[in-house]
């Protein structure tokens, strides 16, 4: 458990953040804090990170802890550390000292939360102990992989509503995390030359986070093999003619995310072709860039990105065809299959524990279409989102030899000249942008992304 001093100002950020929760509900609202999952045994657990929706509201992340939430007051229930945790954990603040700390109106022992659980909304919490607890307690299931329903679908909205838009406090923590993250990313780039292994350039960046008393915002991708694009493996060698995909954040104490990516290459220049690829890619992030600005529709953004990118493979020789119709014909997603990126904060696809109830507008839902289909992101823009922006090109074999796919896409594929960009598996180019009143503010800006200054970082 963290002991920190919160600061007035954020106090007073928290009584804000849940009287405005007050405006938009009628009901009182719990929120658990989740637990640490055993590995082997109880007293060996998996790291524990605090329930979103939680901290968002109580700021600390408090393992084993409850907050309820009703008219603007917040009530704390969790237990005083045991007589014995002293001697494995040390000295740990009591209740009424953590209640003071994120200025709880009230504190009770977490056996009284029973009697306080009268219409009260929840939404689910990722651990199998806290999701049963919470559908014990509350007499109906409350799961993590199930959308909410009734008061627990009106409480998400809500949330929604107010996590949708980053506040100061909020800010602060997105702007420590993404300048932590840009540090790891140039050391990254800086161990690239003595590396051997994926792991060690990995270690490099990890090193910059932890040593700043960080974690990662979500599993570290530092893969040469950038085709699969979740690649959670690290024990590649590094081949100087590789091309390093390095796909990672930082999350703050408090629990605020970054998710950047770079491409680099392993030797320090880019052959030929790769910057030919490279060099789309980052034109589809820039064009995407300049777009963004209040009103603009994040899907139109993504349809963007996947027009720039056509645009630059018909130029390339790769795909042939006029690009607005290539588009419509989904030949881009051969290459670029995700979306353009997804909503930040204090996760990384923040929200994406509600399904997208975050991600869409009400009204809207996912397209089946290939190019379209894990857009994870579809609303209007507003100032004060936080979004990635992070196009990409991949080969990837269980789309590129498939037998349909080879089929429904044979004209407008030059296969011939696809196979001469063999040493490009992968490159994405993510950062994260802040939608302001006059148009956007690019969090991860001071970590370069062209390419002439990508190739001196990783060889100086
Ligand atoms: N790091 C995961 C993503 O970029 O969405
Ligand atoms: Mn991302
Ligand atoms: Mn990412």
């Amino acid at each position: 458990m963290l002991i920190q001093q919160t600061s007035t100002s954020l106090i007073e950020t928290l009584r804000l953040r849940r009287q405005k929760l007050a405006n938009l509900i009628n009901f009182p609202a719990i929120l658990w804090s989740g637990s640490n999952s055993p590995r082997n045994f109880l007293a060996n657990t998996f790291p524990f990170r605090a329930s979103s929706h939680f901290l968002y509201f109580a700021g600390l992340p408090l393992s084993k802890a409850a907050i309820r939430l009703e008219a603007g007051k917040l009530e704390l229930f969790m237990d005083d550390p045991s007589p014995s945790s002293a001697l494995w954990h040390g000295e740990m603040p009591t209740r009424e000292e953590i209640a003071q700390n994120i200025g709880a109106d009230v504190a009770r022992p977490m056996a009284e939360l029973e009697s306080w659980l009268e219409d009260a909304a929840t939404l689910a919490v990722q651990d199998a102990a806290t999701w049963t607890q919470q559908s014990q307690l509350l007499n109906r299931w409350v799961l993590p992989q199930s959308p909410p329903q009734g008061i627990d679908l009106e409480l998400a909205k809500a949330i929604v509503s107010l996590r949708l838009t980053h506040d100061e406090a909020a800010l602060t923590q997105l702007r420590k995390a993404a300048a932590v993250t840009v540090e790891a990313h140039k050391a990254g780039m800086a161990a690239t030359p003595k590396a051997k292994l994926e792991a060690e350039v990995r270690a490099a960046m990890e090193g910059v986070i932890i040593a700043h008393n960080m974690t990662t915002s979500y599993t570290s991708i530092v893969t040469v093999h950038g085709e699969v694009l979740h690649n959670e493996q690290y024990h590649h060698p590094l081949q100087p003619g590789d091309l390093l995909l390095a796909d990672v954040g930082a999350e703050t104490e408090m629990g605020w995310a970054a998710d950047v990516t770079r491409t680099w290459p392993v030797s320090g220049k880019f052959s030929s072709t790769q910057r030919d690829i490279y060099n789309v890619v980052l034109a589809a992030h820039d064009t995407c860039i300049a777009k963004i600005h209040p009103g603009a529709e994040y899907g139109d953004i993504h349809l963007l990105a996947a027009t720039v990118i056509a645009e630059g493979l018909v130029e390339l020789g790769i795909l042939q065809g006029n690009p607005q119709d290539l588009v419509e014909m989904d030949a881009h997603a051969l290459f670029f299959p995700h979306g353009i990126g997804h909503l930040l904060g204090l996760d990384v696809h923040d929200m994406e524990d509600l399904g997208d109830l975050a991600g869409y507008e009400e009204g809207r839902e996912r397209s089946d279409r290939f190019g379209l289909g894990y857009l994870r992101l579809n609303r209007p823009l507003r100032p004060g989102m936080l979004v990635t922006i992070e196009p990409g090109f991949y080969q990837v074999p269980a789309i590129l030899n498939d037998a349909n796919v080879r089929s429904t896409y044979q004209n407008v594929v030059n296969w011939q000249r696809l196979s001469e960009f063999a040493d490009v598996r992968g490159i994405r180019i993510e950062d994260d942008v802040l939608v302001t009143a006059k148009g956007s503010e690019v969090l991860t800006a001071a970590l370069p992304n062209d390419a002439d200054t990508i190739e001196n970082l990783v060889s100086c």
